[in-house]
């Protein structure tokens, strides 16, 4: 019985052991999994094969089951009729979707098409020069790596990721790499722009005045993600992201046309369709704290795909690991009697710490702010 038990720690031990050697040298080839498949590899390796829970394709089997939601921003600020209707189409999608497309949303086509442009110039640009973006050191102005929580999570996803800081306290741009410099730069200001109208018809939708949640700078920060989903040889073994829900107040979010993101819809997997000149837009987890549960932070994953490779942007309305004092919870307007806090205070610092450090797993990072 003894030996027995010996046996398997050995065995556990020893997987373990592998395992963090591959994950070692992956890592330390700084080309993520782009040089891999530059490199031909025919095969998943092992560190991505995902846990079957996370790859259970239940989609959704008539897609056409439900409309995710799709809503025209156009002459709100001039129609104030118009403007009350978006405002219950955003506040509808918010509380049952968490995730909503924009269209007509203010941002020119041009800027979409160079900011997709700009994330395949910086992955197919010579990898001894990507490279050098390559860290884990999350104080950079820009993170370049692959799978953030590559050492945490179960498996590793088909992705790489660059992350970069752009409010509040933006980069010299000097700092950005090259193949994307210029485009970072206006991509953000328009991003920006579009969010702090996003967080005014989100405070109508609430109830609460349209500065509600700017004044409480929801929208300081800002971090402008450039994912790469390489074409996979076994898309069923592994996935482009695990489930999990946004660490953030709000994602907006640019896809091409490859398509694979889906959303956790009344318990079915939903496509995302991609809608050319749209935004995604979501809910995250701190806006569902503050909310104190009235709008959503609904989980979403991307599947892996023979087709590749896909792009996506993602910009987090946060200020990720920058120190901040400002303290975070239900909003007292929201509360009453039969709506008591359902959530603790916490600091954003405190709550991207946490999200990160548990890694994509398949949990909320929200439960553990439960009261
Ligand atoms: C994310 C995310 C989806 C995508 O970055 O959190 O869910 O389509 N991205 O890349
Ligand atoms: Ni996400």
């Amino acid at each position: 019985m003894i030996a027995t038990t010996k046996t398997s720690i050995q065995a556990a031990i020893e997987t373990n052991y592998d395992r963090a050697q591959e994950l070692k040298a992956f890592d330390d080839t700084k080309t993520g999994v782009k040089g891999l498949v530059d490199a031909g590899i025919a095969r998943v390796p092992k560190i991505f094969i995902q846990p079957p829970d996370n790859l259970n394709k239940t989609t959704n089997p008539s897609n056409t089951q439900f409309s995710f939601p799709i809503i025209d921003l156009t002459i709100i600020d001039k129609d104030p009729i118009r403007r009350k209707v978006v405002i219950d189409e955003i506040c509808e999608a918010a509380e049952n979707w968490g995730f909503f497309q924009v269209v007509n949303h203010g941002v020119p086509e041009s800027v979409l098409e160079e900011m997709k442009k700009g994330v395949h110039r910086f992955y197919e640009r010579d990898s001894e020069v990507r490279k050098e973006w390559y860290t884990r050191d999350v104080k950079k102005a820009v993170v370049y790596n692959s799978n953030f929580d590559l050492f945490s999570a179960p498996a590793a996803n088909w992705r790489d990721t660059f992350n970069c800081s752009m409010a509040p306290k933006p980069p010299n741009p000097e700092e950005l790499p090259p193949p994307c410099r210029d485009i970072l730069m206006e991509y953000s200001k328009q991003v920006m722009k579009l969010g702090c109208c996003l967080f005014e018809l989100l405070s109508e939708a609430l109830g609460l005045s349209p500065n509600h949640l700017n004044d409480m700078d929801c929208n300081e920060g800002l971090a402008v993600l450039g994912h790469y989903y390489p074409a996979c040889p076994q898309p069923e073994l592994t996935v482009g992201q695990t489930k999990h829900s946004d660490s953030d107040f709000l994602t907006v979010l640019l896809q091409d046309q490859i398509g694979g993101l889906q959303v956790l819809h009344q318990n079915h997997w939903v496509d995302v369709p991609p809608t050319p000149g749209a935004f995604v837009v979501n809910i995250g987890d701190l806006l569902q704290l503050i909310t104190n549960d009235k709008f959503r932070s609904v989980e979403h994953r991307v599947l892996a795909n023979q087709v590749g490779p896909r792009v996506s942007v993602a910009c987090f309305f946060h200020t990720g690991s920058l120190p901040s004092t400002k303290i975070y919870g239900p909003i007292k307007e929201l509360l009453s009697e039969e709506n008591p806090p359902k959530y603790r205070e916490t600091t954003v610092r405190d709550y991207v710490a946490y999200f990160r450090a548990k890694g994509l797993d398949g949990n909320s990072a929200l439960t553990h702010f439960k009261l």
